[in-house]
């Protein structure tokens, strides 16, 4: 017998349908999508200089020591992936909670003392205005408009910036050393985790590929790869999807697995220049983690990363949208938080 099938819906509600559809799955925050309440200048009446004041502590802190620029960069990254971009990162432990700060994956952080300047510096300009987690994103962009040569050569953007960064965060209450080892990615993991870890936070392989190009600047210690040199699987000693030669020397440099003062440069000889030189390591088999060579194992990634390596322009500006995306995780805007007199405690 022939079935007739009929529309389940009126066809008004059948038309709204995909849009409905939409809605359930665009990345939204307690009933309403907060990121629209970040924008770029959103200190421009209440702190004008407030992006002059962090461009002059870090560019001070870059001229001091090119190095900064990596851990600058990190820290927003590591408060985002952790309870959202609310500077949940610089809290200090208390007798009652461990904070993220002293979770094993931040153990390696650095630059909080920039970061310190920074407020200081806005709170004697513009007390309890210019929240810790909005100071973390423009440090981060004004650390890697600093490190990349067509930014400070002023072929890229006039105003000397590799992007415009939004602000109009405000700062959480909670820090949770249990959630930053939970949340962050681990060097490790492979691609289906990491597509996981960054889906969770509303980003997509896009972001995941371009993000990934932040390992174009810093360092690493020698725990962070130890097994991925000696004791990979049951099966390989090292990792298989690492250079052989390139292992060997990695292996002679980290000579015990507790060395954690050896520094190895993400990208040798170009660790301090924001640039596309990461993936032509990655494409080379020579990625410093099995996380960088996980880029390889996906069709979409592995596109992005021959991609950026054929044009570096491409990789700057897609770098600088997902850097916004990033921003964006799970903020607190309007009334919700507060704004931090001290990055590393909250309130009274
Ligand atoms: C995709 C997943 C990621 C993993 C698994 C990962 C893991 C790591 C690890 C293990 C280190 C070295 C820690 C040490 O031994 O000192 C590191 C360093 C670094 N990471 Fe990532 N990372 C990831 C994504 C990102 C993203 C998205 C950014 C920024 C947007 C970033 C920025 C950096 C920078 C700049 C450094 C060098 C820090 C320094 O020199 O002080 N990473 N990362």
């Amino acid at each position: 017998m022939a079935m007739c099938v009929r529309p389940l819906l009126p066809h008004p509600v059948r038309l709204l349908l995909p849009l409905l559809v939409l809605e359930v799955l665009a990345p939204v925050h307690g009933g309403y999508d907060k990121t629209s309440l970040l924008r770029v200048g959103f200190y421009k009446q209440s702190c004008p200089d407030a992006e002059a004041i962090v461009r002059e502590v870090v560019a001070k802190a870059v001229g001091d020591d090119q190095t900064v620029t990596a851990p600058l960069l990190r820290l927003h990254f590591h408060d985002c992936f952790v309870r959202g971009c609310d500077a949940s990162v610089l809290l200090n432990s208390t007798q009652t909670s461990t904070a993220e700060k002293d979770a094993k994956p931040n153990l390696t952080l650095d630059a909080f003392d920039v970061i310190d300047a920074i407020k200081e510096k806005l709170e004697k300009k513009c007390p309890r205005t210019v929240s810790c987690a909005d100071i973390l994103a423009i440090a981060a962009r004004d650390a890697v408009s600093l490190a990349t040569k067509v930014v400070t050569q002023g072929q890229w953007r006039k105003d000397g910036n590799l992007y415009e960064v939004e602000t109009g965060r405000r700062d959480g209450r909670v820090s949770s050393a249990k959630e930053a080892a939970a949340h962050l990615p681990d060097s490790f993991d492979g691609i289906r985790k990491l597509i996981t870890r960054f889906a969770s936070k509303g980003l997509g392989l896009k972001d995941l590929a371009v993000l990934s190009g932040a390992h174009a600047l810093g360092n690493s210690h020698c725990p962070s790869l130890e097994k991925r040199l000696r004791n990979f699987t049951a099966q390989y000693d090292t990792d298989p999807t690492l250079d052989a030669a390139y292992g060997a020397m990695l292996r002679q440099q980290c000579s015990t697995p507790e060395d954690n003062q050896t520094e190895l440069a993400m990208v040798p000889g170009s660790s301090t220049t924001f640039d596309a030189a990461y993936y032509s390591l990655v494409a080379g088999n020579k990625g410093l983690f099995h996380s960088d060579q996980a880029l390889l194992s996906n069709g979409a990634t592995r596109m992005l990363v021959y991609g950026y390596i054929r044009s570096e322009k491409r990789f700057l500006s897609d770098f600088g949208v997902s850097m916004v995306n990033m921003g964006r995780v799970a903020v607190l805007t309007g009334r919700q938080g507060q704004v931090r007199t001290r990055c590393a405690v909250i309130n009274n």
